[in-house]
Protein backbone atom coordinates (compact mmCIF):
# COMPACT_ATOMS: atom_id res chain seq x y z
CA UNK A 1 0.00 0.00 0.00
CA UNK A 2 2.89 2.57 1.19
CA UNK A 3 3.95 5.17 -1.72
CA UNK A 4 6.96 6.82 0.01
CA UNK A 5 9.21 9.53 -0.96
CA UNK A 6 11.96 7.38 -1.09
CA UNK A 7 10.75 4.26 -2.65
CA UNK A 8 12.73 3.07 -5.62
CA UNK A 9 14.36 6.39 -5.50
CA UNK A 10 18.53 5.72 -6.69
CA UNK A 11 20.56 7.15 -3.94
CA UNK A 12 24.95 6.94 -3.26
CA UNK A 13 25.91 7.26 0.06
CA UNK A 14 29.98 7.91 -0.39
CA UNK A 15 31.64 7.10 3.19
CA UNK A 16 34.77 8.92 4.33
CA UNK A 17 36.93 8.23 6.59
CA UNK A 18 35.71 8.61 10.44
CA UNK A 19 34.36 6.75 13.47
CA UNK A 20 31.05 8.02 12.34
CA UNK A 21 30.95 5.65 9.85
CA UNK A 22 29.24 3.28 11.91
CA UNK A 23 26.84 5.59 11.80
CA UNK A 24 26.18 5.43 8.30
CA UNK A 25 25.12 2.02 8.33
CA UNK A 26 22.10 2.31 10.73
CA UNK A 27 20.92 5.29 7.77
CA UNK A 28 21.89 2.63 5.04
CA UNK A 29 20.06 -0.09 6.45
CA UNK A 30 17.38 2.41 7.27
CA UNK A 31 16.78 4.33 3.24
CA UNK A 32 16.84 -0.08 2.44
CA UNK A 33 13.66 -0.25 4.41
CA UNK A 34 12.31 2.50 3.23
CA UNK A 35 13.06 0.85 -0.04
CA UNK A 36 15.56 2.96 -1.94
CA UNK A 37 18.53 1.31 -4.39
CA UNK A 38 21.07 2.29 -2.26
CA UNK A 39 25.03 2.20 -3.93
CA UNK A 40 28.24 2.45 -1.29
CA UNK A 41 31.28 3.76 -1.80
CA UNK A 42 33.90 4.15 0.51
CA UNK A 43 37.16 5.43 0.83
CA UNK A 44 40.23 3.23 1.98
CA UNK A 45 40.33 5.08 4.93
CA UNK A 46 36.40 4.56 5.58
CA UNK A 47 36.97 0.90 5.21
CA UNK A 48 39.40 0.87 8.07
CA UNK A 49 36.77 1.48 10.06
CA UNK A 50 33.09 -0.14 8.78
CA UNK A 51 34.17 -3.39 6.36
CA UNK A 52 32.80 -2.84 2.82
CA UNK A 53 30.60 -6.54 3.74
CA UNK A 54 28.94 -4.17 6.34
CA UNK A 55 27.55 -1.39 3.52
CA UNK A 56 26.85 -4.29 1.49
CA UNK A 57 24.93 -6.48 3.66
CA UNK A 58 22.34 -3.16 4.50
CA UNK A 59 21.80 -2.05 1.35
CA UNK A 60 21.98 -5.62 -0.54
CA UNK A 61 23.93 -3.77 -3.15
CA UNK A 62 28.08 -4.47 -4.47
CA UNK A 63 30.01 -1.68 -2.32
CA UNK A 64 32.57 0.35 -4.28
CA UNK A 65 36.30 1.08 -2.79
CA UNK A 66 38.41 1.41 -5.97
CA UNK A 67 38.74 2.90 -8.54
CA UNK A 68 41.22 0.36 -10.34
CA UNK A 69 40.44 -3.66 -10.65
CA UNK A 70 37.07 -3.59 -9.15
CA UNK A 71 34.73 -2.97 -12.33
CA UNK A 72 34.66 -6.45 -13.22
CA UNK A 73 31.73 -5.87 -15.73
CA UNK A 74 32.26 -2.21 -15.68
CA UNK A 75 35.33 -0.56 -16.62
CA UNK A 76 33.90 3.14 -15.75
CA UNK A 77 32.31 2.66 -12.54
CA UNK A 78 33.57 6.39 -11.30
CA UNK A 79 31.73 7.26 -14.07
CA UNK A 80 28.37 5.11 -14.36
CA UNK A 81 28.20 5.07 -10.16
CA UNK A 82 26.65 8.84 -10.47
CA UNK A 83 24.88 8.58 -13.99
CA UNK A 84 21.21 9.01 -13.14
CA UNK A 85 20.71 8.93 -9.52
CA UNK A 86 18.69 11.09 -7.70
CA UNK A 87 20.81 11.81 -4.85
CA UNK A 88 24.59 11.67 -3.42
CA UNK A 89 25.33 11.63 -0.03
CA UNK A 90 28.69 11.90 1.24
CA UNK A 91 28.36 10.95 4.99
CA UNK A 92 30.57 11.13 7.16
CA UNK A 93 32.59 13.96 5.11
CA UNK A 94 35.89 14.12 6.66
CA UNK A 95 38.09 17.38 6.33
CA UNK A 96 39.85 16.03 3.75
CA UNK A 97 37.48 15.13 1.65
CA UNK A 98 35.77 18.49 1.92
CA UNK A 99 39.06 19.81 1.30
CA UNK A 100 39.40 17.58 -1.63
CA UNK A 101 35.69 18.61 -3.04
CA UNK A 102 35.95 22.29 -2.33
CA UNK A 103 39.40 22.34 -4.99
CA UNK A 104 37.88 19.64 -7.52
CA UNK A 105 40.61 16.88 -6.61
CA UNK A 106 39.54 13.25 -8.25
CA UNK A 107 41.85 11.31 -6.66
CA UNK A 108 39.42 8.31 -5.74
CA UNK A 109 36.46 6.73 -6.51
CA UNK A 110 34.36 8.57 -4.52
CA UNK A 111 35.64 12.44 -5.51
CA UNK A 112 36.04 11.47 -9.06
CA UNK A 113 32.18 10.53 -8.61
CA UNK A 114 31.28 13.57 -7.28
CA UNK A 115 32.80 15.21 -10.10
CA UNK A 116 31.00 13.09 -12.66
CA UNK A 117 27.40 13.18 -11.17
CA UNK A 118 24.84 15.67 -12.26
CA UNK A 119 22.56 14.87 -9.28
CA UNK A 120 22.55 17.18 -6.40
CA UNK A 121 25.05 16.36 -3.88
CA UNK A 122 24.71 16.47 0.47
CA UNK A 123 27.65 16.90 2.22
CA UNK A 124 27.45 15.79 5.94
CA UNK A 125 30.52 16.39 7.90
CA UNK A 126 32.24 14.86 10.79
CA UNK A 127 35.23 15.87 12.70
CA UNK A 128 37.06 17.22 15.87
CA UNK A 129 35.56 20.12 16.61
CA UNK A 130 38.82 22.03 15.78
CA UNK A 131 39.22 20.49 12.98
CA UNK A 132 35.68 21.71 12.10
CA UNK A 133 36.14 25.22 13.31
CA UNK A 134 39.48 25.58 11.46
CA UNK A 135 39.63 28.51 9.20
CA UNK A 136 40.67 26.03 6.15
CA UNK A 137 37.78 23.86 6.68
CA UNK A 138 35.38 26.56 6.88
CA UNK A 139 36.57 28.18 3.70
CA UNK A 140 36.23 24.68 1.80
CA UNK A 141 32.61 24.34 3.34
CA UNK A 142 32.03 27.95 2.06
CA UNK A 143 33.45 26.89 -1.30
CA UNK A 144 31.58 23.77 -1.38
CA UNK A 145 28.32 25.98 -1.04
CA UNK A 146 28.99 28.38 -3.28
CA UNK A 147 29.58 25.03 -5.47
CA UNK A 148 25.70 24.39 -5.20
CA UNK A 149 26.84 21.55 -2.66
CA UNK A 150 23.94 21.12 0.37
CA UNK A 151 25.97 21.34 3.50
CA UNK A 152 24.21 19.83 6.45
CA UNK A 153 25.62 20.96 9.43
CA UNK A 154 26.82 18.59 12.27
CA UNK A 155 25.83 18.58 15.41
CA UNK A 156 27.27 19.53 18.72
CA UNK A 157 28.20 17.20 21.47
CA UNK A 158 30.32 14.80 22.96
CA UNK A 159 32.86 13.29 20.26
CA UNK A 160 34.51 10.01 19.94
CA UNK A 161 37.77 12.14 21.37
CA UNK A 162 36.24 12.89 24.42
CA UNK A 163 36.22 16.90 23.57
CA UNK A 164 32.84 18.55 23.32
CA UNK A 165 31.74 20.72 20.93
CA UNK A 166 30.38 21.43 17.40
CA UNK A 167 31.50 18.76 14.94
CA UNK A 168 29.62 15.65 15.51
CA UNK A 169 27.48 13.68 12.92
CA UNK A 170 24.08 15.13 12.29
CA UNK A 171 21.32 12.67 13.61
CA UNK A 172 19.59 10.91 11.30
CA UNK A 173 15.90 12.34 11.75
CA UNK A 174 16.75 15.12 10.39
CA UNK A 175 19.23 14.22 7.53
CA UNK A 176 16.23 12.02 6.70
CA UNK A 177 13.58 14.82 6.48
CA UNK A 178 16.13 16.87 4.45
CA UNK A 179 17.01 14.14 2.10
CA UNK A 180 12.83 13.81 1.77
CA UNK A 181 12.88 17.23 1.16
CA UNK A 182 15.43 17.27 -1.71
CA UNK A 183 13.64 14.07 -3.17
CA UNK A 184 10.36 15.72 -3.38
CA UNK A 185 9.09 17.89 -6.28
CA UNK A 186 8.89 21.59 -5.22
CA UNK A 187 6.03 22.25 -6.68
CA UNK A 188 4.35 23.82 -3.35
CA UNK A 189 7.62 26.19 -3.41
CA UNK A 190 6.52 29.75 -1.40
CA UNK A 191 2.72 29.09 -1.21
CA UNK A 192 2.20 30.00 2.12
CA UNK A 193 0.23 26.99 3.88
CA UNK A 194 -1.76 27.24 7.29
CA UNK A 195 -2.77 23.78 8.84
CA UNK A 196 -4.59 23.09 11.95
CA UNK A 197 -4.10 19.75 13.60
CA UNK A 198 -5.15 17.69 17.16
CA UNK A 199 -8.02 17.82 19.49
CA UNK A 200 -8.75 20.77 21.82
CA UNK A 201 -9.15 20.43 25.03
CA UNK A 202 -11.94 22.43 27.03
CA UNK A 203 -10.71 22.80 30.62
CA UNK A 204 -13.84 22.28 33.74
CA UNK A 205 -11.72 22.05 36.35
CA UNK A 206 -7.20 22.15 36.77
CA UNK A 207 -8.45 18.01 36.49
CA UNK A 208 -10.94 17.98 33.34
CA UNK A 209 -11.18 18.95 30.79
CA UNK A 210 -13.87 18.00 27.59
CA UNK A 211 -11.66 16.86 24.29
CA UNK A 212 -11.85 14.13 21.49
CA UNK A 213 -9.40 11.14 20.31
CA UNK A 214 -7.93 13.58 17.42
CA UNK A 215 -4.00 12.57 17.92
CA UNK A 216 -3.13 15.06 15.32
CA UNK A 217 -1.72 12.62 12.68
CA UNK A 218 -3.55 13.82 9.98
CA UNK A 219 -2.55 17.49 10.54
CA UNK A 220 1.05 17.01 11.25
CA UNK A 221 1.76 15.22 8.03
CA UNK A 222 0.19 17.53 5.56
CA UNK A 223 2.64 20.01 7.32
CA UNK A 224 5.51 17.96 6.70
CA UNK A 225 4.80 16.97 3.31
CA UNK A 226 3.60 20.41 1.86
CA UNK A 227 7.21 21.82 3.33
CA UNK A 228 9.03 18.85 1.91
CA UNK A 229 7.28 19.87 -1.29
CA UNK A 230 8.11 23.64 -0.58
CA UNK A 231 5.36 25.35 0.86
CA UNK A 232 5.48 27.68 3.93
CA UNK A 233 4.19 26.42 6.49
CA UNK A 234 2.19 27.68 9.84
CA UNK A 235 0.71 24.89 12.11
CA UNK A 236 -1.29 25.89 14.50
CA UNK A 237 -2.30 22.70 16.68
CA UNK A 238 -3.72 21.34 19.71
CA UNK A 239 -2.45 19.20 22.74
CA UNK A 240 -0.51 16.36 20.79
CA UNK A 241 2.83 14.13 21.89
CA UNK A 242 4.16 14.38 17.88
CA UNK A 243 6.90 16.38 17.27
CA UNK A 244 6.59 19.39 14.88
CA UNK A 245 8.22 18.36 11.39
CA UNK A 246 11.52 19.93 10.80
CA UNK A 247 11.05 23.23 8.62
CA UNK A 248 7.32 23.75 9.50
CA UNK A 249 6.67 26.94 12.22
CA UNK A 250 4.42 25.87 14.87
CA UNK A 251 1.67 27.73 17.39
CA UNK A 252 0.45 25.42 20.38
CA UNK A 253 -2.60 26.05 21.67
CA UNK A 254 -5.23 24.37 23.84
CA UNK A 255 -8.53 25.43 23.54
CA UNK A 256 -10.88 26.29 20.43
CA UNK A 257 -10.93 29.65 21.21
CA UNK A 258 -7.44 29.83 21.46
CA UNK A 259 -7.18 28.46 17.90
CA UNK A 260 -9.56 30.73 16.63
CA UNK A 261 -7.58 33.29 17.55
CA UNK A 262 -4.27 32.06 16.21
CA UNK A 263 -5.64 30.83 13.34
CA UNK A 264 -7.66 33.85 12.64
CA UNK A 265 -4.35 36.20 13.31
CA UNK A 266 -3.07 34.42 10.30
CA UNK A 267 -5.49 33.68 7.82
CA UNK A 268 -5.49 36.55 5.90
CA UNK A 269 -1.72 36.24 4.86
CA UNK A 270 -2.08 32.30 4.09
CA UNK A 271 -2.48 31.06 0.18
CA UNK A 272 -4.12 27.82 1.62
CA UNK A 273 -5.88 27.00 4.92
CA UNK A 274 -6.32 23.60 6.07
CA UNK A 275 -8.63 23.11 9.02
CA UNK A 276 -7.64 19.26 9.79
CA UNK A 277 -7.88 19.65 13.66
CA UNK A 278 -11.04 18.47 15.10
CA UNK A 279 -12.19 21.32 17.09
CA UNK A 280 -14.32 20.77 20.09
CA UNK A 281 -17.65 22.08 19.36
CA UNK A 282 -18.50 22.99 22.90
CA UNK A 283 -16.71 23.72 26.01
CA UNK A 284 -17.85 24.10 29.62
CA UNK A 285 -19.26 27.10 30.71
CA UNK A 286 -17.68 28.22 33.55
CA UNK A 287 -14.04 26.74 34.20
CA UNK A 288 -13.29 26.34 38.30
CA UNK A 289 -10.50 27.19 39.86
CA UNK A 290 -10.61 24.45 42.03
CA UNK A 291 -11.67 20.90 41.43
CA UNK A 292 -15.57 20.04 40.76
CA UNK A 293 -16.40 17.63 43.63
CA UNK A 294 -18.16 14.21 41.92
CA UNK A 295 -21.47 15.12 43.81
CA UNK A 296 -21.37 18.39 42.06
CA UNK A 297 -19.85 17.59 38.63
CA UNK A 298 -23.63 16.70 37.07
CA UNK A 299 -24.90 20.34 37.93
CA UNK A 300 -21.69 22.15 37.43
CA UNK A 301 -21.20 20.69 34.14
CA UNK A 302 -23.31 23.33 31.68
CA UNK A 303 -21.99 23.75 28.07
CA UNK A 304 -21.89 26.11 25.64
CA UNK A 305 -21.33 26.62 22.10
CA UNK A 306 -17.84 27.16 20.71
CA UNK A 307 -17.04 29.50 17.29
CA UNK A 308 -17.07 27.37 14.47
CA UNK A 309 -13.78 28.51 12.72
CA UNK A 310 -13.93 27.07 9.51
CA UNK A 311 -17.48 28.29 9.07
CA UNK A 312 -15.74 31.71 9.53
CA UNK A 313 -13.11 31.41 7.34
CA UNK A 314 -15.54 30.45 4.74
CA UNK A 315 -17.12 33.59 5.25
CA UNK A 316 -13.79 36.05 4.83
CA UNK A 317 -12.01 33.87 2.00
CA UNK A 318 -9.93 35.68 -0.08
CA UNK A 319 -9.90 36.22 -3.63
CA UNK A 320 -7.56 33.20 -4.79
CA UNK A 321 -7.57 31.63 -1.19
CA UNK A 322 -7.93 27.49 -1.43
CA UNK A 323 -9.88 26.75 2.10
CA UNK A 324 -9.93 22.85 2.89
CA UNK A 325 -11.96 21.19 5.56
CA UNK A 326 -12.24 18.32 7.43
CA UNK A 327 -15.02 16.22 8.50
CA UNK A 328 -15.06 12.94 10.54
CA UNK A 329 -17.91 10.72 9.97
CA UNK A 330 -19.25 7.86 10.54
CA UNK A 331 -22.54 7.51 8.43
CA UNK A 332 -23.07 9.44 5.52
CA UNK A 333 -19.93 10.03 4.49
CA UNK A 334 -21.11 11.63 1.25
CA UNK A 335 -24.04 13.75 1.69
CA UNK A 336 -22.44 15.23 5.17
CA UNK A 337 -19.47 15.92 3.33
CA UNK A 338 -21.64 17.98 0.67
CA UNK A 339 -23.54 19.70 3.45
CA UNK A 340 -20.24 20.88 5.28
CA UNK A 341 -18.42 22.03 1.97
CA UNK A 342 -21.06 24.21 0.59
CA UNK A 343 -22.07 25.55 3.92
CA UNK A 344 -18.99 26.39 4.78
CA UNK A 345 -18.03 28.03 1.20
CA UNK A 346 -15.16 25.39 1.06
CA UNK A 347 -13.19 24.93 -1.87
CA UNK A 348 -12.67 21.02 -1.00
CA UNK A 349 -13.52 18.98 1.99
CA UNK A 350 -11.67 15.62 3.38
CA UNK A 351 -14.11 13.09 4.78
CA UNK A 352 -12.36 10.39 7.04
CA UNK A 353 -14.69 7.14 8.19
CA UNK A 354 -14.23 7.07 11.34
CA UNK A 355 -15.91 3.91 12.22
CA UNK A 356 -13.41 1.55 10.86
CA UNK A 357 -10.14 0.15 12.76
CA UNK A 358 -7.80 1.84 10.38
CA UNK A 359 -8.85 5.14 9.10
CA UNK A 360 -9.52 8.11 11.00
CA UNK A 361 -8.81 9.17 14.48
CA UNK A 362 -5.18 7.76 16.26
CA UNK A 363 -4.21 5.22 13.27
CA UNK A 364 -1.21 5.59 11.05
CA UNK A 365 -3.29 5.14 8.11
CA UNK A 366 -6.40 6.28 6.26
CA UNK A 367 -8.76 6.78 3.21
CA UNK A 368 -10.42 9.60 2.35
CA UNK A 369 -13.23 10.93 0.40
CA UNK A 370 -12.69 14.16 -1.14
CA UNK A 371 -15.52 16.23 -2.48
CA UNK A 372 -15.39 19.36 -4.36
CA UNK A 373 -17.77 21.59 -6.63
CA UNK A 374 -16.32 19.19 -9.40
CA UNK A 375 -17.31 16.08 -7.97
CA UNK A 376 -15.96 13.39 -5.64
CA UNK A 377 -12.87 10.55 -4.92
CA UNK A 378 -12.35 8.35 -2.94
CA UNK A 379 -8.52 8.25 -2.61
CA UNK A 380 -6.51 4.67 -1.74
CA UNK A 381 -6.52 3.36 1.46
CA UNK A 382 -2.83 4.56 2.38
CA UNK A 383 -0.38 6.09 4.81
CA UNK A 384 -1.04 9.35 6.62
CA UNK A 385 1.58 10.73 4.74
CA UNK A 386 0.89 9.27 0.91
CA UNK A 387 -2.72 10.80 2.10
CA UNK A 388 -1.69 14.06 2.63
CA UNK A 389 0.65 14.04 -0.68
CA UNK A 390 -2.14 12.82 -2.61
CA UNK A 391 -4.86 15.69 -1.29
CA UNK A 392 -1.95 18.49 -1.71
CA UNK A 393 -1.80 17.43 -5.30
CA UNK A 394 -5.61 18.48 -5.68
CA UNK A 395 -5.22 21.43 -3.22
CA UNK A 396 -2.05 22.42 -5.68
CA UNK A 397 -4.39 22.21 -8.77
CA UNK A 398 -6.76 24.22 -6.68
CA UNK A 399 -4.54 27.12 -6.45
CA UNK A 400 -3.46 26.84 -9.84
CA UNK A 401 -6.83 27.54 -11.01
CA UNK A 402 -8.05 29.95 -8.49
CA UNK A 403 -7.48 33.90 -10.30
N1 LIG B 1 -14.46 23.04 12.66
C1 LIG B 1 -14.05 24.27 13.10
N2 LIG B 1 -14.57 24.80 14.26
C2 LIG B 1 -15.47 24.12 14.98
C3 LIG B 1 -15.89 22.84 14.54
C4 LIG B 1 -15.36 22.32 13.37
O1 LIG B 1 -13.23 24.92 12.44
N3 LIG B 1 -15.92 24.63 16.10
C5 LIG B 1 -13.91 22.53 11.42
C6 LIG B 1 -13.03 21.31 11.58
O2 LIG B 1 -11.68 21.70 11.74
C7 LIG B 1 -13.24 20.57 10.28
C8 LIG B 1 -14.64 20.96 9.87
O3 LIG B 1 -14.98 22.12 10.61
O4 LIG B 1 -12.36 21.00 9.27
C9 LIG B 1 -15.70 19.93 10.09
O5 LIG B 1 -15.69 19.53 11.42
P1 LIG B 1 -16.84 18.60 11.97
O6 LIG B 1 -16.66 18.45 13.46
O7 LIG B 1 -16.92 17.36 11.15
O8 LIG B 1 -18.08 19.48 11.59
P2 LIG B 1 -19.18 20.21 12.38
O9 LIG B 1 -19.47 21.46 11.61
O10 LIG B 1 -18.81 20.39 13.82
O11 LIG B 1 -20.40 19.24 12.16
P3 LIG B 1 -21.10 18.08 13.04
O12 LIG B 1 -20.43 18.06 14.37
O13 LIG B 1 -22.49 18.51 13.08
O14 LIG B 1 -20.89 16.84 12.22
Amino acid sequence: MVQNIFAGKKIVIGVSGSIAAFKVAGWVSDLAKEEARVSVVMTSSAAEFVTPLTFAALSGNDVHTGMFGQGKEDPMTHISLGRDVDLVVIAPATANIIAKLASGIADDLLTTMVLATRAKVLVCPAMNNRMYSHPATQKNLKILKELGYDIIDPACGMMACKEEGEGRLAEWDGVKELLAHSLSPQDLRGVKILVTAGPTREPLDPARFLSNRSSGKMGYALAQAACRRGAQVLLISGPSFLTCPRGVTLVKVQTAREMYDAVLAHAADSTVIIKAAAVADYRPETVYEHKVKKENIAKELILERNPDILLELGKRKKVGQVLVGFAAESTNLLAEGKRKLLSKNLDLIAVNDISGDTTGFETESNQILLISASGAETLPHTTKLHSADLLLDRVRQLVGEKP
